[in-house]
């Protein structure tokens, strides 16, 4: 039986280390670890307290802080980070981008997933397409977490994974059982990652993948973001979209008082399109 997630500081959040976390989980990210999520501090890291023998949270930024354990900033960062995703999440979004970029792209259709976690999101576009027939789009998808891209690239999912907005029909369609250490995952047939390249990058960070997209999703990433984090990278996405390409947000997220980046699209209800800026310089081609 693994030990409960005990809460040693007994549910208050010592202000200090939370000012140590949120600066460091800001400065990788652009995150902002505001007091209401404070909670996720003792929830996260309480597994690294106990590895590293520090009873309070306290300790455990003092030790992040002496610079002994190099490997402690990333392991807390990477354990911050809400990587909670499924299978055709929002399912209406994905028939719409579908129905715009038919109507826009003019050969083969190109999609950026920035901030795909476990990868769930690009195979859904990825089945979704196949399953329309005509050109397989090109899809990036990219995220800071290392291991989760590892995990995306390697295309294999859990019962509990494998289940979450995955029809019984798409799961045999495009998923084969796993065998020895893995039976009982799911791995998604080599013709669903084919399109899709996986890539380690911070929104806040690297620039956008290197060419225009003609969808950007960009989904339940942003509003974690501290406002000036989430400006710039709105409009890093905005000039990453070519002419009447469309950007997806979450289903709780806007643009609207974010960013002058982007307006609602007037085509597509819950997408947005840049606002055009003829003076803007253009990204290169690729
Ligand atoms: C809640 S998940 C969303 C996954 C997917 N887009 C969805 O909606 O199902 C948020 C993802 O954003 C990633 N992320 C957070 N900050 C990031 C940054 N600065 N650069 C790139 N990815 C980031 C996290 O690692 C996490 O995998």
């Amino acid at each position: 039986m693994t030990e409960p997630a005990s809460v040693p500081t007994g549910g208050v959040v010592p202000s200090g280390a939370h000012a140590v976390f949120a600066a460091l989980l800001e400065a990788r990210t652009g995150q902002s670890l505001g007091h209401n999520r404070a909670w996720r501090l003792e929830t996260a890291l309480c597994p690294m307290m106990r590895e590293h023998d520090c009873d309070t949270l306290d300790a455990l930024a003092l030790l992040l802080l002496s610079g002994r354990h190099p490997g402690i900033a990333d392991r807390a960062v990477e354990v911050l980070l809400n990587g909670e995703t499924s299978f055709f999440r929002d399912p209406g979004v994905f028939a719409m981008v579908a129905d715009a970029i038919a109507a826009s792209a003019a050969g083969r259709p190109r999609l950026w997933c920035a901030g795909c976690s476990t990868g769930q999101e690009p195979l859904s576009l990825a089945m979704l397409f196949a399953e329309r027939g005509g050109d397989m789009p090109e899809i990036v998808a990219t995220d800071w977490s290392d291991p989760a891209i590892a995990r995306a690239r390697a295309g294999r999912f859990n019962q509990f994974e494998i289940q979450r907005g995955l029809s019984a029909a798409r799961m045999i369609r495009w998923f084969d059982e796993a065998g020895g250490a893995h039976a009982g995952d799911w791995i998604a047939k080599p013709e669903l990652l084919r399109p899709i390249q996986f890539r380690r990058a911070n929104l806040v960070f690297d620039g956008p993948p290197a060419g225009q997209f003609d969808a950007i999703f960009c989904r339940n990433v942003l509003l974690y973001f501290a406002a000036p984090a989430r400006r710039t990278v709105l409009t890093r996405l905005a000039g990453a979209l070519k002419p009447g390409g469309v950007l997806v947000l979450g289903a709780g997220e806007t643009v609207i008082g974010q960013s002058d980046a982007f307006q609602p699209s007037g085509r597509y209800r819950g997408l947005y399109e840049p606002v055009p800026r003829p003076w803007a310089p253009r990204a290169a081609a690729g």
